[in-house]
């Protein structure tokens, strides 16, 4: 019978109650719901409060990226991630640009756009220029709602108006630049811009609708670049080739697509164990590299006058040490301890390096054996212990498979089976 999903009220229920729920609605064994609940260094009270109906809570592995050394200082970086190899790909990556010096980052000051959207002028333009002229009330208006920020040396600093033409006709879009200092700054710009609606219906006569931040945060860019030795890269034909891969992820979507999933592989990672945002990330990042009006690659690769190979990276980044759960979450805060970053642009530039690293390991493995030969020994440990494999058999198992090329769930049962029989594999 197909039972229903409907239970209004749900985030009200103790913890007891709603595991019920669950356990009843998909038939969870005792062993399944406890396991639910074991949420480790996360206390389930902790997690329900962070957000609604919660039932328990999904670890997934956190590793140490090495190797990096960014603007002369060695960082660790943590990276929680459930794909193989990106760990092993970025600190791979991070030692050759090693042998080159390391990275070298920058990065704008912390601005972050938040947009109001008004409606329904007759003089869409004037409003414009009216909004325009009422600069300093707005950005009065937009600081007093935030006075730690400003203490803190942020604030809304200046604003543009856009009147765009839409399906429903001419809009004025009212933008505040807000710097947000050490916070990934959504809250602080929300509040800004519900603030000031009311300011900005007086002075256009329109009608505000949202009152939103954007997260195509090109006003909060990271960069990062770095020289690749061509000896420590594999030769100048593996020069050439990852130059050529860059051409082919510049010139088609379809290949920028994967080529900038690479480099968010690890930007990604590093963002999850610190408990920020990743889909303003996400989003930042993929719109960023559609800005020109056609969707490419949000890296470089060259090669300079020596046969070196030169890549570059430049992306929005809305990341915060304060607020959320980068304060809440206690491994977030053991990650951001790791990292040792001391202000959300060097935590910006740091995540911009490790995206740049990721983007080498990829292309150098894709430009030379294929990426398949590494995912796959990692992927044949894990069917090996699917399998039943135990200690020492995990590693033979594994490694038969890889030699072979059949990593599978039934060529690892039949391996076990043998050495059953046989004591060999
Ligand atoms: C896989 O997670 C990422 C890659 O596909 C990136 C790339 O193709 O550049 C290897």
């Amino acid at each position: 019978m197909n039972k229903s999903s409907l239970a209004s009220g749900l985030y009200k229920l103790s913890q007891k109650e709603r595991l019920t729920f669950v356990k009843e609605f998909a038939n969870l064994t005792d062993e399944e719901a406890a396991l639910l609940q074991n949420t480790g260094s996360l206390p389930l009270d902790l997690a329900d409060r962070m957000i609604e109906n919660v039932v328990g809570a999904i670890p997934i592995p956190l590793g140490l990226g090495v190797n990096f050394l960014i603007n002369d200082r060695d960082y660790l970086i943590p990276m929680a991630i459930e794909e193989p190899s990106v760990v092993a790909a970025a600190s791979y990556a991070a030692k050759m640009v090693r042998d080159g010096g390391g990275f070298h980052t920058s990065s704008t000051p912390p601005i972050m756009i938040g947009q109001i959207q008004a409606v329904g002028m007759k003089d869409p333009y004037a409003s414009r220029m009216r909004v325009i002229k009422a600069k300093e009330e707005i950005l009065r208006k937009a600081n007093d709602q935030d006075p730690p920020l400003v203490s803190a040396g942020g604030g809304a600093r200046d604003l543009d108006a856009r009147v765009i033409s839409t399906s429903q006709g001419l809009m004025l879009i009212t933008e505040l630049h807000v710097d947000c200092r050490d916070a990934m700054g959504a809250n602080a710009v929300n509040t800004m811009n519900e603030a000031v609606a009311p300011l900005i219906e007086r002075i256009t006569g329109g009608r505000v609708y949202l009152r939103i931040i954007s997260n195509l945060a090109t006003k909060r860019l990271v960069r990062a670049s770095c020289v690749v030795p061509k000896k420590s890269v594999g030769g100048e034909d593996v020069v050439d080739a990852i130059v050529s891969a860059y051409a082919f992820a510049a010139a088609d979507p379809y290949r920028a697509a994967t080529h900038n999933k690479g480099i968010m592989n690890g930007i990604i990672a590093v963002i999850v164990a610190t408990g920020n945002d990743h889909r303003a990330i996400e989003a930042g990042a993929h719109s960023y590299a559609a800005v020109s009006g056609r969707y490419t690659s949000l890296s470089v690769w060259e090669k300079n006058e020596s046969g070196d190979l030169v890549g570059s990276l430049e992306l929005p980044m809305a990341v915060g040490l304060i607020g959320g759960a980068v304060k809440t979450h206690p491994i977030a805060r053991i990650a951001v301890k790791i990292l040792g970053v001391k202000s959300a642009n060097e935590f910006g530039e740091v995540c911009a390096a490790v995206g740049l690293a990721q983007n080498l390991g990829a292309l150098r493995a894709l430009a030379n054996e294929g990426i398949q030969r590494g995912h796959m020994s990692l992927h044949a440990r894990n069917i090996a212990i699917m399998a039943g494999a135990t200690d020492e058999l995990i590693d033979k198992v594994a490694s038969k498979m890889v030699e072979e090329r059949k990593v599978r769930m039934d060529r690892a049962q039949e391996l076990l089976d043998k050495y059953k029989a046989t004591g060999k594999i």
